[in-house]
């Protein structure tokens, strides 16, 4: 069962900072339903190369294959085989919507939902790597707790390893709803967000190793840029945003050792206005920055 589609998040803001010319060359990192993809195809005669780890977004990027043919490529892998993908490439521009698309965290069956019932999962790509289960039902306490508290910043980190590693003993944890009820008798929020909010994002991020793979994004996008070729990354939640940060203010002593660097398009992160955060809450952390590669030595 899938809920609903997603809405692209910044979708113009990401237009107008990319700036997609005809006969330019772009790469969508994060392809999820399309929607950057598309925008960028339609606005100019450009050709896309998009990429996505997830099966399922690999078989709705065929609407778009058919609909630009010799314009739009799609890749599947990681952010980490981006080096290896796209060797033989130079972008003119390249943009990243960071974290999980609704089609992922609307199908319940994808197991990223504390909402709605599913296995255990949250895998992006789930015919690789360890399940949300496995790390829960076999992972020490000690190491639960830290995931909670490095990736999802949970307070009660501790006593919902404790909680988790004495109901194991007795049945093991198998669906997101069991998951879920288990953090809301530990963890109350004042806020009205879900109290399993913060630990779901942290499970979802390790199992994905989402942040490994950010710094992967970043670097390889250094490498695969043409001189002056344009950066631009959503991010959702602050781990996220901090590595952008960094990254595109030059924070990184890597990238002096390539011979490049940044110069900033979005002095201050955008972020959503009040009418796009009222019809699409789910957006209301995004943050996008933007910037361009300077090649020293290049004209
Ligand atoms: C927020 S969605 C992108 C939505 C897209 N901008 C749109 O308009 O539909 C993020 C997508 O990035 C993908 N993704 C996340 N981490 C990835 C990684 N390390 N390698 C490849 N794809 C990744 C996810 O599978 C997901 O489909």
């Amino acid at each position: 069962m899938q809920i609903s589609g997603h809405v692209p998040v910044l979708l113009q803001q990401m237009h107008g900072t990319l700036n997609p010319q005809k006969d330019g060359i772009y790469l969508d990192g994060t392809f999820g339903g399309g929607g950057y993809t598309r925008a960028i195809l339609e606005s100019t005669a450009c050709t896309v190369h998009a990429l996505d780890r997830d099966p399922e977004a690999e078989e709705r990027s065929q609407a778009l294959t058919r609909d630009f043919p010799n314009r739009f490529f799609f890749h599947k892998g990681c952010f980490s085989d981006m080096p290896t993908l796209f060797h033989e490439n130079m972008f003119d521009g390249i943009v990243f919507d960071f974290g999980v698309s609704s089609y992922q965290f609307d199908t319940p069956e994808r197991g990223f939902s504390f909402r709605h019932d599913g296995p255990l999962d949250m895998r992006m790509n789930p015919d690789t790597g360890l399940s949300a289960a496995d790390v829960v039902n076999t992972f020490s306490e000690e190491d639960l707790a830290d995931i909670f508290y490095t990736y999802g910043d949970e307070k009660k980190s501790r006593q919902i390893a404790r909680s988790i590693a004495l109901i194991r003993k007795e049945r093991l944890f198998t669906h997101t709803i069991q998951l879920a009820d288990c953090i809301r008798k530990i963890v109350y929020r004042k806020d009205g967000i879900d109290p399993a909010t913060r630990s779901f994002q942290a499970l979802r991020i390790f199992v994905n190793n989402e942040l490994i793979e950010i710094e992967a994004a970043l670097k390889a996008s250094a490498k695969l840029l043409k001189n002056h070729g344009k950066l631009v990354t959503v991010t959702f939640h602050s781990l996220e945003d901090r590595l952008c940060k960094q990254f595109l203010k030059n924070e990184s002593p890597w990238l002096h050792t390539q011979n490049v660097f940044f110069e900033s398009i979005t002095r201050k992160p955008i972020a959503p206005s009040q009418n796009e955060m009222h019809d699409n809450p789910r957006c209301r952390s995004a943050k996008l920055r933007a910037a361009s590669l300077i090649r020293e030595g290049s004209c």
